[in-house]
């Protein structure tokens, strides 16, 4: 599902094209066929990370990591953990007991082409897999940076992160937030873990306080301005392109960006938190030329 050429340079598309094929092949390969006898597990979890999927977040840790020429093997593997993280909270997040989704980048839903009961544990599997493979020596050399990169996702992935989200956003469906609480649940639910993605380029490549904090704060106003784009996409995207079904959240009766400001000022909101992520990038000049372009296609995006 890659941006069309409409919507972004070809120098962005090709990049996150080569990023999603350098994706592929590294969850495939962390992630084989296999003919144990619990093989609908693993057939379960290829389902929910191989079906296509923008891959932002792995597009964020690669570009980070080369502001630091990481060695690009270390960074792909950080890459495909962010994104087993990411799959496995998009399985449970389509699960009856949350949003009871049918469709999921154009294919059906783990629980819906397995069962339930192998959704959860997919998702389970991959969590788990995301912290091996971050843990694993072959990501990279030096513990101190595998411990911090396995301590930041953790952080990000939980309580005080998505998953924390999560559970405001399934309250949102009961009481009506207000602005600032709608904020606080889609900066937990999604913008922790793209901010992780990117913070994770900089903790593989030891930056500087001073860079490692720029991209922290470019990381912070892009997640919330896609979670933003993320619920105006709900309500005037086609599922077509999608690859997942609209208007959920209204029948959900979800607090979203949308329902709390509207529409227009919502877009006025992703509009003015782009322009302020951009800002954060002038340390890097021009080598954060693809970040800069990647945040206008988050502004922009249809899928
Ligand atoms: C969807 O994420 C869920 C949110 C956090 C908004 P993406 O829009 O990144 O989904 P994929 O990975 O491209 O399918
Ligand atoms: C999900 O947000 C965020 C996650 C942590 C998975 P949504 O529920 O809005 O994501 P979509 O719209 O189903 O992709
Ligand atoms: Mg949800
Ligand atoms: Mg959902
Ligand atoms: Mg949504």
């Amino acid at each position: 599902m890659a941006p069309s050429p409409r919507e972004t340079s070809d120098k962005l598309q090709d990049a996150m094209e080569d990023c999603a094929e350098a994706t592929n092949r590294t969850i495939s390969k962390l992630l084989p066929e296999t003919d144990l006898a619990e093989a609908r597990l693993y057939d379960a979890m290829r389902h929910g990370t191989l079906s296509g999927g923008k891959r932002l977040r792995p597009f964020l840790c690669l570009q980070a990591a080369s502001l630091f020429n990481v060695d690009r093997k270390s960074a792909k593997r950080v890459a495909a953990a962010i994104e087993f993280a990411h799959c496995y909270s998009l399985i449970h997040d389509d699960l009856p007991a949350m949003d009871n989704s049918s469709m999921r980048r154009g294919v059906p839903t783990v629980h819906r082409e397995y069962d339930e009961a192998t959704a959860i544990l997919a998702g389970d599997a991959l969590l788990t897999l995301s912290f091996e493979v971050l843990s694993d020596p072959d990501t990279h050399e030096d513990p101190r940076v595998r411990i911090k990169l396995i301590n930041e996702l953790a952080k990000a992935a939980g309580g005080h992160g998505m998953v924390g989200g999560q559970m405001l956003d399934l309250i949102g469906e009961e009481e009506e937030f207000d602005l600032g609480t709608v904020s606080r649940l889609q900066r937990m639910k999604t913008g922790r873990l793209i901010a992780f993605a990117c913070e994770a380029g900089a903790i593989l490549g030891k930056a500087g306080e001073q860079q490692h904090k720029a991209l922290c704060n470019y990381a912070y106003d892009l997640g919330l301005a896609f979670q933003v784009t993320d619920d105006i996409l709900d309500v005037e995207a086609d599922p077509s392109t999608t690859g997942k079904p609209a208007n959920q959240d209204e029948k959900a009766g979800k607090s979203t960006f949308v329902s709390t400001m509207g529409k227009e000022q919502a877009k006025m909101r992703a509009e003015m938190l782009i322009h302020q992520a951009i800002r954060h990038l002038a340390i890097f000049e021009h080598r954060a030329d693809l970040l800069r372009e990647l945040a206008l296609y988050v502004l922009q995006r249809r899928v």
